[in-house]
Order: structure tokens, then sequence, then C-alpha cells
């Protein structure tokens, strides 16, 4: 026990060290650790203050994450344990004071909070970001924060889950002091200087919260009605604080636990904690774990059009110099200008300080030759999507390469052994597929060709992380996981069109499920014409029928998305989508040459005519080993297609649904359903519990 809560003595000051690593999470075993070592100091004549200290890389990171996970599958009180913890330490008789370094979050600011002061290096961040994974602080944050902070900072923390750096929480009156130099040292220092000022409990300060207006709490539910749309937790949170304005503080502090108890039984926790591991789980490669990962100190882009000089920035917001390069001057200078206009609308917003965006903008070298390339460790081409065009720069980069160089590119359906068989050098070629606006987007599909070795992928696994990004491993089929799944939604989407209803209707019922944008207004900002290329690529290989659609009548009367001002909708010079006339003409000419009468459709028979064919072609991919984990697939389509976290991607939903069901639907909309699907809905299980290579 001692050693999760260890003890040591600085004179009359006692220092608890939690030390359970990775992020003193406040897991089962650790809370009669630090039970244990609070009462043995309560009880110690000779220790007059006590310092709460984490070992390792950060202060506490939280209530135990997984702990909550084996609640929700297993069932269990819903009850993380801390309050009971938390009023001890808010009881003892001698100040005890909270020292942080790394992140307080969740449960470890409101371990901190319950203790009578807190102290913080410059680097350390506090905040409640509960409200990410479904849930509310569960352990007094809406009872204790409002009274330090006030109401206003409570709901802003604790409905967006963004953290507050030292010096914001130290003018928020969230901490006490910013210690400078080490912070053991300067934390009992401090409470030395306590000793004769005694406890000082934050549930105690009443005064802040007597005179707010309701208003400010009906503001908070609108706002969060509106950011995040269907989600509970949120408004939750808004409730659990309001109490705080109305119930003595014990009274609400119990209801925080039934509304946090409320929320955790939620699927959308569920769905949430689930996508929290998912998005670390993603970068294990099983098969490549032990492969060697190379340095990237220097990277280089082929093509300074959309795509590169977004990749650009990405690499030079992780602080790694680019060469930039372009075929003519004034393509150069066109990306050049695109890309000092982006960090400068940064910079208005307040998002980047002026001295941070230049830094970054000199990291960019401009080149027209591959003369430096030589120095690259990592080069990413982005030039146009035409496999002739793009096996001419590999063969350029072969010789323009150092030996050890990796050679990505971004093509989002081209064949990567095609690519990789212009070069002679096969096992360093791989795809990196980011996301449109490539600086901004977390999603990074990396796509291994036949010949990419393990070192080639876990350093561009490794390098998607460094750039902030998601790298999801996927196998080199048509449309890879992102296009191939999408596209065979999109397919789904545009028939319920083709039947019968309206595009209004398709995108609102996808809307109001909870994606970012519905499908057909996805395919206007992706441009029609490269959505029909796309499609192309997929039919020429075999996963997607080839059809005549809407779409290549649209573009047949020059309607090429919101780039021409008009797609499936017109829009205005504010890119505000409206109906137009001319779309419903060309659908109903189309509905006439297929012989359809149009009927109507619900809103949820749209939702699962659109996610139930991707559902289908993801277990495809599983099948054939091109996606590793349905939690992979999910991923793509939450960070790279705005599909809702809180219903945890296609996959997940699927499951939430249960297989058998998904698989009778499927068969009602005429889809022959994929044989993984088929075996696991016999089985009456979930794609969830398919392993690695275990399907
Ligand atoms: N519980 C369990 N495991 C956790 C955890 C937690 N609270 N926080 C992080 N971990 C695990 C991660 O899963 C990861 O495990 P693997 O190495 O096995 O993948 C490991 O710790 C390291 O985490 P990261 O890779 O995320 O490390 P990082 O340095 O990039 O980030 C961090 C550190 C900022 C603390 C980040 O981990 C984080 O944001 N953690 C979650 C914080 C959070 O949401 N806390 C609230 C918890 S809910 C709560 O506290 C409810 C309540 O009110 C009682
Ligand atoms: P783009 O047309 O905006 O840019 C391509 C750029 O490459 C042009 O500026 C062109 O001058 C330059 N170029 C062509 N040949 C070159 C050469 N030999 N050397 C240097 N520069 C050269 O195209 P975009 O949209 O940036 O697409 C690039 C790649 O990214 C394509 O493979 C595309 O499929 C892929 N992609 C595009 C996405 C998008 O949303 N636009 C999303 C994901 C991938």
């Amino acid at each position: 026990m001692a050693e999760l809560a260890g003890i040591s003595r600085d004179g009359a000051v006692a220092v608890i060290t939690i030390d359970n690593p990775p992020v003193n999470a406040l897991s089962v075993p650790l809370l009669p650790a630090l039970n244990h070592s609070i009462g043995s100091l309560e009880e110690s004549p000779e220790v007059k203050a006590i310092v709460l200290i984490g070992a390792g890389r950060t202060f506490i990171a939280g209530a135990d994450i997984r702990g909550f996970q084996d609640m929700i599958e297993a069932g269990g009180s819903g009850d993380p344990g801390l309050n009971p913890l938390f009023e001890r330490i808010e009881n003892c008789p001698k100040p005890v004071i909270a020292a942080i370094h790394g992140s307080a979050l969740g449960g470890g600011l409101e371990l901190a909070m319950a203790c009578h002061y807190r102290v913080a290096v410059a680097g350390a961040q506090v905040g409640q970001p509960e409200v990410k994974l479904g849930l509310l602080p569960g352990a007094g944050g809406t009872q204790r924060l409002p009274r330090l902070a006030g109401i206003p900072e409570a709901l802003a923390m604790c409905t967006t889950g963004a953290p507050r750096s030292a010096s914001d929480a130290l003018s928020l009156g969230i901490l006490d002091q910013i210690i400078d130099g080490d912070l053991r040292a300067g934390a009992v220092t401090f409470a030395r200087d306590r000793i004769a000022d005694g406890p000082r409990r934050t549930c105690a300060i009443r005064d802040k919260l007597v005179s707010i207006d309701a208003a400010v709490f009906n503001a908070a539910r609108r706002d969060a009605a509106k950011r995040d749309r269907n989600q509970i937790a949120p408004l939750l949170v808004v409730e659990s604080i309001e109490n705080a304005t109305r119930l003595p503080f014990n009274e609400a502090l119990a209801r925080e636990a039934e509304l946090f108890r409320q929320a955790l039984f939620s699927p959308q926790a569920k769905a949430l904690i689930r996508g929290f591991f998912g998005e670390r789980e993603v970068a294990r490669i099983p098969f490549a774990k032990d492969a060697p990962v190379l340095p990237v100190r220097t990277a280089a882009v082929v093509g300074a059009g959309t795509m590169g000089g977004g990749i650009a920035m990405a690499l030079a917001n992780a602080g790694i110099p680019v060469l930039l390069r372009e075929a003519d001057q004034a393509a150069l200078d066109r990306g050049l200008n695109t890309i000092r206009r982006n960090y400068g609308s940064a910079v208005s917003k307040g998002r980047l300080t002026r001295e941070v965006a230049d830094q970054r903008i000199a990291l960019i070298t401009p080149v027209l030759s591959y003369d430096r390339f030589r120095e690259a460790d990592l080069i990413i081409e982005a030039v146009f999507e035409n496999a002739a065009v793009k096996k001419a720069v590999f063969e350029e980069l072969d010789r323009a390469a150092r030996a050890d160089a990796i050679l990505a590119t971004n093509t989002s359906t081209l064949d990567i052994d095609e690519i990789a068989s212009a070069t002679s050098r096969p096992a360093s070629v791989i795809g990196m597929h980011f996301f449109s606006p490539a600086h901004i987007m977390r999603m990074l599909e990396v796509v291994r060709g036949r010949a990419t070795s393990d070192t080639t992928l876990m350093t561009v696994m490794a390098t998607g992380k460094r750039l902030g990004k998601i790298a999801v491993l996927a196998g080199n089929c048509a449309g890879f996981i992102a296009n191939r799944v999408y596209f065979a939604g999109q397919r789904e989407a545009e028939r319920v069109v083709e039947l019968g209803a309206t595009p209004q209707a398709v995108d609102a019922a996808l809307f109001d499920f909870g994606l970012a944008m519905g499908p057909l207004a996805t395919d206007d900002l992706i441009g029609l014409d490269v959505c029909r290329d796309i499609r192309s690529e997929l039919s020429r290989r075999g996963t997607l029928a080839t059809e005549m659609m809407i779409e290549d009548r649209l573009l047949e009367a020059g309607r090429r998305g919101q780039k021409s001002g008009a797609g499936w909708y017109r829009y205005d010079e504010n890119r505000r989508a409206n109906t137009d006339p001319e779309v419903d003409r060309i659908i109903d000419d189309h509905r006439r040459s297929l012989g359809i009468n149009p009927r109507e459709f619900t809103p949820d028979e749209i939702v699962e005519r659109f996610i139930y064919p991707m559902v289908n072609e993801g277990a495809r991919l599983l099948e054939e080993g091109h996606a590793l984990r349905a939690v992979d697939i999910d991923m793509v389509f939450i960070h790279g297609f705005g599909f809702p976290a809180y219903r945890g991607g296609p996959m997940f939903y699927a499951d939430s649904m249960g297989l058998p069901h998904v698989r009778e639907r499927l068969l009602a909309f005429g889809h022959q359903p994929a044989q993984l699907l088929d075996r696991l809905a016999g089985e009456k299980r979930a794609f969830n519990s398919v392993g690695t290579y275990q399907n």
C-alpha cells in the first residue's frame, strides 16, 4: 500500500506521493492506500501540514476510466468511491495542499479542490473533461468548482471539458500559487507558511453562489444543445451546477452522484469511453510492434495545392522543418500565400500568436527542384490524383531521396503497390492519406502496400502521433477504409433519393442523427467531380457497382458542388445551401428513366439505409484483413467524417442495434450481408468482440 501513496517528511510537513503509473489515475487499489496515508498523518502529532503530489509525469489524470468501462460492461454501483476520501481530506484538521504538475483532470482536480490549498508549476493544466466521456464530474466537481471559480466559469469548464492553464487557473481562483523551480520544495514551503492559518474548506464558501441569475443556466443549456447536439451529459452538468445554487452542499453532492450514474449507464458514455480507448488502441499494430522507428528530423512535401499546403502546415505545427516543392513559381507562390493566409487567420482568431505563426512559416522552405531532398527523412507526395503523374514523381523521388528516406503518397484511391513499383525501394513506400483541411482534421489513414516494411509503417504511425493525428492502419484496397466505406453509404443515400426522398430529407435525417453534415451536402463540399472520380476507381477495382447516378446527371448540368456554386443545392455568396428546382427536375428525369414511382421515407429508414451498407462494407474490410479492428473503422468515421462520437462510429452503432437486426435490414434493402456479419449475427456476437486476426 505504501508505494501507491508513500509518505516522506520535511520537518512538520508530510508529503504523500501518489505513484500509480502511467497517469496516477484514482484506481480501486489507490483509494485505500491514500485513505490509509491520510489517516496515519491525521494522527501523527509531529505532522502539522500535508502535501499531496504525483510521481512521474503528472498529478492525477482523473478517476480510472477503465474501471468505469468495467462497471458499464459488468454492472456495478456507478460510484467512483471518491467522495468519502475527499470528505476526509476536506475535514482533515491539518492543512492539506495539492501540488500539481502535468494535469489535474476530472477526479484529479476534484481531489485537489477537496484539499485546502492548491499550488502548481507554470506548465500544469487543470480541467473537468468528463463531458468528453459522456459523464459529468462525479466527485464534487460541479459543487466545488463553482465555489472556487464562479458559476459562469464552472459552466464553461464542465460543459466543454476544455482545460485551463496554470496562469488562468490562478486568476480564476482555482490555484493559490504558481511555484517556480522545484514543485515539492515550493509546496513544502507553502505548506509550512499555512500551518498557522489551518484548513480552509472549499465547500464552506457559499456566499458566491446565492445571487446568480437563472438565465445563465438557460443560456448554458441552449449553448450545450447547439454545440453538443443530442448529447445528454452537458445538460446534466448544467443541472448539477444549478443545484449548487439551490441545494445544501451535501444534498447537491448526492444529486450529483445520481446524475453521474445516469450518465455513466447511458449508451452515450459507453460509446465515448470506448472511443477514448479506441483513439489509443488504433496505434497498436500487433505484427509490427517491435519494428524500429526511424527519426524524422526533416520532411519534404511535393505539391503545394490544397492538400500539400495543409500537410506542410501540419508538419511545421509539430516543429518539423519541411521543404515544399512545386512544379513552377506561380503555383509555389499560390501555395505559400494560402499557407500565410491560414496562419494569419489563426492569429486574428487568437488561436496563435504572431510570433509562433512566423516561426512556423519559417520552417517551410519553398523549392522548385529536388536538389535538397536528400535532407528529408520523410517525403510526402500530394500532386494530382493521377497514377501516371504520381509514378513519374516517385521515379524522380527515388533518384533524389536518401536510401533510408520514407516515400509517402497522399493518394485517396490509387494503388500503393503500383505507385511503389515506380521506385527501387517499395519497402519504403507507404500511403499517408490526410483529410482536408490537412492541418486541422485529425484523421490520417496509413496505407500499407504489399512490400511496405514494418519500420516504414511504424515510423509513419509515430509521425502521425507527433502531428497530433489519429493514425489508423488501412490495407491497400480500393478506397482504403474511409472512401470504401463512405461510398457504400453514399450510394444508398442516393438510392433513397432515387426512390422518392428529397435530398433535404436525406441530409436532415442524417444531420439529426448527429452527422456533422448530411452525405449529399458532404458530396457538394468534396466536389461532385472528385466523388465521381473516387466512385469510378472503386468501380474499376470491383467494390462498387457501375451505374448512372443522379450525381452524374448533376455533373452533366455543370453542377460540381460548392466550388461551382451548385450541386445538390444552390449556394449563395455565403455558401449557404438553398434548394433548387433544377435539381428536382434532374431527379424527376432520373426517376422516370428508371421507371420509379416515388415513395416517402421516414427519418429512421433513411438513417438505416445510409449506415448499414457502410457497416456491411466495414465487415468486408475486417474479413479481408484490410482493417485491423472494428474500432479502427469507427475512429476513421468519427475523426474523418464527423460521425457522432457519442454513437461510437458505424460499427459500434451496429453492435448497439444488434447484428441480427442489422442483417435483417440489409436483406430488406436488397444487400447481401458480408460473411463476417452473417456469422456474428448467427452467433449473437458483436464486431467489438472480434479481436485482431481472430475473425
Ligand atoms: N484512467 C485510466 N487510464 C487512463 C486515464 C484515466 N483517467 N488517463 C489516461 N489513461 C491511460 C491511457 O489510456 C494510456 O494508456 P495506454 O498507454 O495503455 O494506451 C495512458 O494512460 C497514457 O495516456 P495518454 O496516452 O493519453 O498520455 P498523454 O500524456 O498523451 O495524455 C492525459 C495524458 C492528458 C492525462 C490524457 O491521458 C487524458 O486526457 N486522460 C483522461 C483525462 C480524463 O478524462 N479524466 C477524467 C476521468 S473521469 C473522472 O474523473 C470522473 C469523475 O469525476 C470521478
Ligand atoms: P491540388 O490540385 O489542389 O494540388 C496539386 C498540386 O500539385 C498542384 O498545385 C500542382 O501544381 C502540384 N503538382 C503537380 N505535379 C507536380 C510535381 N511534379 N511537382 C510538384 N508539384 C506538382 O490537389 P489536392 O486536392 O491538393 O490533391 C492532391 C492529392 O491529395 C491527390 O492525390 C488527392 O487525391 C489527395 N487528396 C485530396 C483531398 C482533398 O480533399 N482535396 C483529400 C485527401 C486526399
